[in-house]
């Protein structure tokens, strides 16, 4: 399936407004009044990833949040661990989308992709069970052949390609973000071809967006970090709709294209 004439969907991760909140451990400010503005900026769908050590989402914002997405009908796009624990949240809130990432207690964001064909074994039957329960399973792997090819083969709706380190190589300007990008680009056909949905996210901000973005098999990309921080400067509105608005540009460009 190619996405070329289809809009490129927008998610939106609101961990971080958690982050500033649980700075004060108390309520302010709450990620649902960010959910709600993002949606109206344009966000397609919100993220949140319950960490298994609760450092920013909680039990209790995963709970209003699906009420909320459901109530608006926008899908909720739960990024969580391979754990048990995860799994019966997932199955106790039935988010439209899981989206299963590697996680280390002391890294401070998800620092790789989740290894598919390391972990077969493990990640199989949480796959299972999620599909099972009508929920679209995603897997967030790094842009190699046999990730994607186990993504694949495990059984997997979706893959969310990590574009972290072609983010950080563009901002540092190193010379192999060239070879990233190109990375990113065949992890994408390749799994188009082997009937996967493609998604991206990590690390996105407005200078690397558009190259994402113009890869024609990506169909959403999940944005956070930098938007939660743009929405210090500017503004949460504004800055969904600027990060919206360079996406779509991109996007017609490789329509045109
Ligand atoms: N996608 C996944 C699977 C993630 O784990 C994250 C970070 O939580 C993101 C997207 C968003 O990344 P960032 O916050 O760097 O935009």
């Amino acid at each position: 399936m190619n996405h070329k004439a289809g809009r490129l969907r927008l998610g939106v991760n609101i961990d971080h407004v958690a982050t500033i909140r649980n700075a004060r451990g108390e309520g302010y400010p709450d990620p649902a009044r960010a959910a709600e503005i993002a949606m109206a900026a344009g966000a397609d769908g919100i993220t949140a990833h319950l960490r298994e050590d609760r450092r920013h989402i909680s039990d209790a914002d995963i709970d209003t949040l699906a009420g909320l997405t459901r109530q608006r009908g926008r899908p909720l796009n739960f990024e969580m661990a391979v754990t048990q624990e995860m799994e019966a949240i997932a199955l106790a809130h039935r988010p439209h989308a899981a989206c299963l990432v590697p996680e280390r207690r002391e890294e401070v964001t998800t620092e790789g992709g989740l290894d598919v064909v390391g972990q077969h074994n493990r990640i199989a039957p949480v796959v299972a069970t999620l599909k099972a329960a009508g929920i679209r399973v995603s897997l967030f792997i790094e842009a190699s052949p046999a990730q994607v090819a186990a993504a694949a083969e495990i059984g997997a709706d979706v893959i969310e390609l990590h574009t972290g380190a072609y983010c950080l190589a563009v901002r540092e300007r190193r010379p192999e973000a060239a070879a990233l990008l190109q990375n990113l680009k065949a992890a994408a056909a390749q799994a188009d071809a082997l009937g996967l949905e493609v998604h991206a996210g990590h690390g996105i901000d407005y200078e690397t967006v558009g190259a994402v973005a113009a890869i024609p098999q990506i169909a959403e990309l999940n944005i956070g970090h930098f938007l939660i921080g743009e929405a210090i400067f500017t503004g949460l509105d504004p800055a969904i709709r600027r990060m919206r608005a360079l996406m779509d540009a991109a996007r017609e460009r490789t329509v045109a294209a």
